[in-house]
């Protein structure tokens, strides 16, 4: 028999005593937690509490999410952290419900989870007596809230740790990572895998059988020792006697901080939730989440977070065209001139996430196979980290060819140059490639600073040439940044743009000049470092304050990874561009072949395998430099950060940006901003236009003029306006 109660979000169907619930939220095309959501779900816990036909439970989604998580734009709404607590509070008492009626009215509840069980959705399924997943690659579980700078508020932290143990739920809590099924299943998150065509069934059967098995009334630790062998059990010794608790929350903590450099509260207060969850209780734990995530949602740098979080929502519906009716041209076909760094990055993700034809295009057979190498290292990533199925690797694989000659070409749809830094190269490959390829086809150069008009002068078709500079490693790294000259077509602009977005790229479009908008604002930051260590600051000193004020890693191990020659020759790019602002100090022209991580030879040392150790102090005698003094940190943050948030408002001010979003979300994907302060323009704002312009004329006038505020900063301050 169905019957079925009139609901909104939700739909409800009985059958031999199982109901299946099914969430479709009418407003959204996703299913996400908020206020609509939670106020329909309270009518479907009153029908499953109260209607004795009802034996057990089915949860599941209409969508081809389970449940992503809350709704982020609800989070704004949320100005008062008292109030916002209090949401939190009334959301714990839904779940409890839920979880009643399977601890105290013996119906059990299966969660039947196809796509994202994220943040508030795996916490939903948390709350039920047992999870099941499909086998769908698309299927993840996860807390993510401290990317978004909160906690998992919604029992997360209490409940987690009691099914799967304290270290892998901290684990999860702390990353914000994705679990797919497998590991899923090893960690005792869920209880089984269907094929995706059987989920349903599965969760109903065992909706159908729990009801006859011991209802667990103390979950956790008992109901995965069975799944437990060596570490882990020698682990879940440690959690589970008090001494060994605190030895573990304390070890966490510490590992915590010396990653974080107390930069990112949320992650703090999540290990401090599931801490007084574990100790002192759970209904301290659901407390003290309610309260903390009452304080965090209104922090400064879950603010920030969000910001990131929506501006990168909304470039992926930017076609990056100014015309908003403009097409992309179809890509299908897809040309790689150059396969080595960069190149086979680039066909990587050109075939694995993109899913287009690939022709790599390479000096000689050696160049190819390297390519090709490189494409197959990716996808087994892919493999190994069950990402993808070996079937769809091969066919990947399959998507790709490589040669030394032009064969293949006539019908690329879209081509990008990688080969070496030299525009007399580029030019004439531009040249020689336009000769083959068709009259629609794109050129992109992949160049990291020449300006792309320069190369379009070389072309009979400037409308079809851009830059898409893309970031080392490729298939990492989130950022493509498109670059347009004043000839480039809206067509090819929009062409670049969703190519990359299929490629799994956020974009940002910017306008051509001197090293753009990413590569332009890091050379002054680079050159500042250099200069502190001209002035007697020491390596370590130098990229340890920068660390510490959020970067993933120090200007000058960055110099190391780039290659101090790279970085040299940009440099010279941007002097002859800009003048004696972006002059470098000399300090580095005494160098004997340093290039590196390359060549193991750079301002750290490393062994013969690669491996880095501390800097490499004799450099400072091979570059004729005094002995190190002490620097003040903040001296050393204030003076590197400030080169580039002033460039990067030049980079505005001049119209190489075309917003200040664009800006944020270049700056934190591309280069590592510290996403909790926002960007360059977010912190700006958060700071105040005055102070950062006081704060600037004052190192202009101890440290020189390349210091001397942008005018837009200058207005901003006298106006009172913000950037964001
Ligand atoms: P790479 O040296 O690893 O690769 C260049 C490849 O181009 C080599 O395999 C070479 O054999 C090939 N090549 C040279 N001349 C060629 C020709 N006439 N036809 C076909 N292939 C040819 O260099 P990488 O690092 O991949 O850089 C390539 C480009 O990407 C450069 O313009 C660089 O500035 C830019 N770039 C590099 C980044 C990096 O982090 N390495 C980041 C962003 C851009």
């Amino acid at each position: 028999m169905t019957t079925a109660t009139e609901l909104e979000h939700f739909s409800i169907n009985v059958e031999d005593g199982i109901a299946v619930v099914t969430m479709d939220r009418a407003d959204q095309e996703m299913n996400t937690l908020g206020p609509p959501l939670m106020t329909d779900f309270e009518r479907v816990l009153d029908r499953l509490e109260t209607d004795d036909a009802i034996i057990g439970v089915v949860l599941t989604s209409a969508k081809k999410d389970f449940l992503v998580g809350a709704d982020v734009k609800w989070f704004a709404e949320l100005t008062d952290p008292e109030e916002a607590t209090a949401a939190i509070q009334a959301g714990h008492a839904l779940f409890a419900r839920l979880e009643q009626l399977h601890t105290t009215r013996h119906k059990p509840v299966v969660a039947a989870i196809r796509g994202a069980a994220l943040g508030g959705g795996l916490e939903l399924a948390l709350a039920c007596s047992h999870r099941v997943v499909d086998d769908d690659p698309s299927t993840v579980l996860g807390q993510p809230e401290v990317k978004l700078g909160v906690i998992p508020a919604g029992g997360g932290c209490v409940r987690l740790p009691r099914l799967i143990g304290v270290a892998e739920a901290l684990d999860i809590i702390l990353t914000g990572k994705n679990v797919r099924p497998a590991k899923a299943r090893k960690l005792g998150l869920v209880d089984d895998i269907a094929p995706a065509r059987y989920l349903l069934e599965v969760a109903t059967r065992l909706a159908a059988s729990a009801r006859t098995a011991a209802v667990p009334t103390k979950r956790g630790v008992s109901a995965f020792l069975s799944n437990l062998s060596g570490d882990r059990l020698q682990r879940l010794a440690l959690e589970t006697n008090p001494v060994g608790q605190s030895v573990l929350f304390k070890q966490a903590r510490q590992k915590l901080l010396a990653e974080t450099h107390g930069n990112y509260p949320a992650q703090e207060r999540a290990l401090e939730a599931v801490r007084l969850g574990v100790q002192d209780g759970v209904d301290a734990g659901y407390r003290a989440e309610a309260r903390f995530f009452g304080e965090l949602v209104t922090s400064s740098e879950s603010l920030a977070l969000r910001s990131i979080f929506f501006g990168t929502r909304e470039l992926a519906k930017d076609s990056g065209a100014s015309d908003l009716d403009v097409e992309p041209s179809t890509v299908d076909k897809v040309a790689v001139l150059g396969g080595g760094l960069m190149g086979g990055g680039i066909a990587a993700v050109s075939t694995l996430n993109a899913g287009a034809t690939v022709r790599v295009k390479e000096v000689d057979a050696p160049g190819v196979e390297r390519a090709l190498r490189y494409v197959r290292k990716v996808l087994d990533e892919q493999v190994k980290r069950r990402r993808l199925r070996d079937f769809d690797a091969e066919k990947a694989m399959l998507a790709v060819t490589g040669d030394t000659d032009w064969r293949g070409f006539a019908d690329t749809d879209l081509v990008i140059e990688a080969v070496f830094e030299d525009l007399d190269l580029k030019r004439s490959i531009l040249t020689e490639v336009e000769g083959i390829i068709g009259e629609h086809a794109v050129f992109a150069s992949n160049t990291s600073t020449i300006p792309i008009t320069q190369i379009a002068e070389a072309s009979s078709r400037p409308e079809n040439v851009l830059g898409m500079h893309y970031f080392s490693p490729v298939e990492k790294m989130p950022l493509l940044e498109v670059i347009v000259t004043k000839s480039t077509s809206d067509t090819a602009t929009a062409t670049a743009v969703a190519f990359g977005r299929r490629q799994g790229k956020t974009v940002i479009v910017v306008n051509d000049g001197p090293g753009f908008y990413t590569s332009r604002i890091i050379a002054p930051y680079s050159n500042e470092a250099l200069r502190l260590l001209e002035e007697g600051a020491a390596i370590e000193a130098i990229d340890k304050a920068l660390v510490k004020w959020g970067f993933p890693v120090g200007p000058l191990l960055l110099a190391d990874e780039v290659g101090l020659d790279v970085g040299q020759k940009v440099t010279k790019i941007m002097v002859d561009a800009f003048g004696d602002r972006m002059a470098g100090p000399e300090v580095l022209s005494g160098t004997k072949d340093r290039k590196g991580r390359k060549n193991r030879k750079g301002f750290y040392l490393y062994d013969e395998k690669g491996k880095r150790g501390n800097a490499d102090e004799s450099i400072y005698a091979e570059l004729g430099l005094g002995p190190r003094r002490e620097v003040p940190i903040q001296e050393i943050q204030e003076r590197v950060t400030m080169m580039m948030v002033n460039e990067a408002a030049l980079c505005l001010q001049e119209g190489i940006l075309r917003s200040a979003r664009d800006g944020d979300i270049g700056a934190v994907m591309g280069l590592g901003f510290p996403p909790f302060r926002g960007g360059p323009f977010w912190y700006v704002d958060e700071v105040g236009a005055p102070a950062i312009v006081d704060r600037l004329q004052g190192l202009a006038a101890r440290h020189g003029s390349r210091f001397e505020p942008a005018a837009i900063l200058v207005a901003a301050a006298e106006n009172g306006t913000t950037f964001r």
